[in-house]
């Protein structure tokens, strides 16, 4: 007789799971996927023993020393240093924009203070305006001639629309550092588990009171661990799409979703790097990926690399749902999913699709240790 049930597991079911079990609770956890992790999953690609991220890149970093903690019980990481750089008109800059894009951008020497002062002078073209849409928020952040290059063209792959028909609300800021400081991250930690993602979440779940049962849909009734057999009976975690949960009850919550197109390539080293973006809207995708690039302490083949193509378009029902869409439409929705959440006090929802907001694997993490303190444990 099992005492939780968790859907879910990505890292915020593994997380519950973990906790619960090792405070004595018997935890059952259901997946429809065949796989645990959810979207952090990575395996090995069987031609070339690359490990390959299946649902896109996935770069540990936190902040929280709490979550260092955590995670490092389960696993070591590598110092790998996230980088990106982006392919614009047939050069290649630094991204986020930073001191050696602009100066290469404006084909310049500036300091800080110069650069600042030329964005400013640039941004100021917005000065005194409400900015209506997103192409004049852009503007109004970083200048024209930043924006134009670096982000449009990358926005409007990201979103299939003109920036001047997207709301100025889905970018505050965007960052700019005056400093050669290239890393992606900013947080105090960062790194790949050595023996991969996959490792790690099996040492989460190695424990005699956990019981996995993969490729099972927890809202089909016929299954045996099912919303209709718990009901009233167990509690439940649940970390699927919540508007699913209650049958779309209240129309559909609007993600975006991820197409990859995989090549091996019989090359050594296709991009010299992990993440390439193409910021032109000319070229149909947003990024490409190099895996083997994450691993630079492995040994890998020679003479095969495997890269990913990334396209991005709005989701429809039965695609992985993967960035929120969060039109005003959809907090409206999302409020009234959490008025019905609140009629099932035995129902707990979480992670990312449970409360449809993007959360990086420490958020989703930190977030499960929270539930476990504040509600499961009690
Ligand atoms: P997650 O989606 O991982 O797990 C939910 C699980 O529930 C899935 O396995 C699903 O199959 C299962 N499920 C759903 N409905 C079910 C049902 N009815 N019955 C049974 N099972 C069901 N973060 C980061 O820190 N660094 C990074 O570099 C990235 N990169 C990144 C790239 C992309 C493209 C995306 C979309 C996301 C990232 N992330 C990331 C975020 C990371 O993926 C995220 O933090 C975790 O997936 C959150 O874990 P969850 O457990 O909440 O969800």
């Amino acid at each position: 007789m099992t005492d939780l049930v968790v859907v879910g597991a990505g890292l915020f079911g593994l997380t519950v799971a973990e906790r619960m079990a090792a405070a004595g609770r018997h935890v059952t956890v259901v997946d429809r996927r065949d796989h645990i992790g959810g979207n952090a999953y990575s395996e090995t690609d069987a031609a070339t023993g690359i490990e390959v991220h299946r649902y896109g890149a996935h770069l540990f970093h936190t902040s929280n020393a709490r979550v260092w903690e955590y995670v490092n019980r389960f696993t070591a990481f590598t110092d790998y240093t996230h980088r990106v750089f982006t392919t614009h008109r047939g050069e290649v800059f630094p991204m986020p924009i930073n001191l050696g894009t602009i100066n290469q951008f404006f084909r310049s020497a500036l300091g800080p203070d110069a650069a600042r002062a030329l964005i400013a002078q640039q941004a100021a073209e917005m000065a005194g305006r409400t900015p209506a849409n997103l192409d004049e928020q852009g503007v109004s952040l970083i200048g024209r001639p930043l924006y134009e290059a670096f982000i449009r063209g990358y926005t409007a792959k990201q979103w299939q629309t003109d920036p001047r028909e997207l709301p100025a609300s889905i970018i505050s800021r965007l960052p700019v550092r005056y400093s050669y400081d290239s890393r992606y991250f900013s947080d105090t930690w960062e790194g790949l588990p050595v023996d991969g993602y996959t490792a790690w979440f099996e040492r989460m779940i190695d424990h005699p009171r956990i019981e996995v049962r993969l490729g099972e849909d927890f809202l089909d009734d016929g299954a045996e661990v099912s919303r209709a057999s718990t009901r009233g009976r167990v509690p439940v975690v649940f970390t699927g799409p919540v508007d699913r949960y209650f049958g779309y009850a209240e129309g559909d919550l609007a993600w975006r979703t991820i197409d990859f197109e995989w090549e091996t390539l019989p090359v050594g080293d296709f991009q010299g790097t992990s993440v390439m973006n193409y910021a032109d809207e000319d070229v149909p995708f947003t990024r490409i990926h190099e895996f083997r690039h994450f691993h630079p302490e492995r040994t890998y083949p020679a003479d095969r690399t495997v890269i990913a193509r990334e396209f991005s378009r709005a989701a429809v029902r039965g695609d992985e749902p993967y960035y929120p869409v969060n039109t005003p439409l959809d907090r409206e929705r999302l409020e009234a999913y959490r008025a019905l959440a609140a009629s099932e006090p035995d129902v707990h929802f979480g992670g990312r699709l449970g409360t449809y907001q993007y959360l990086d694997m420490h958020m989703a993490i930190a977030s499960a240790l929270s539930m476990v303190d504040n509600v499961l444990s009690r």
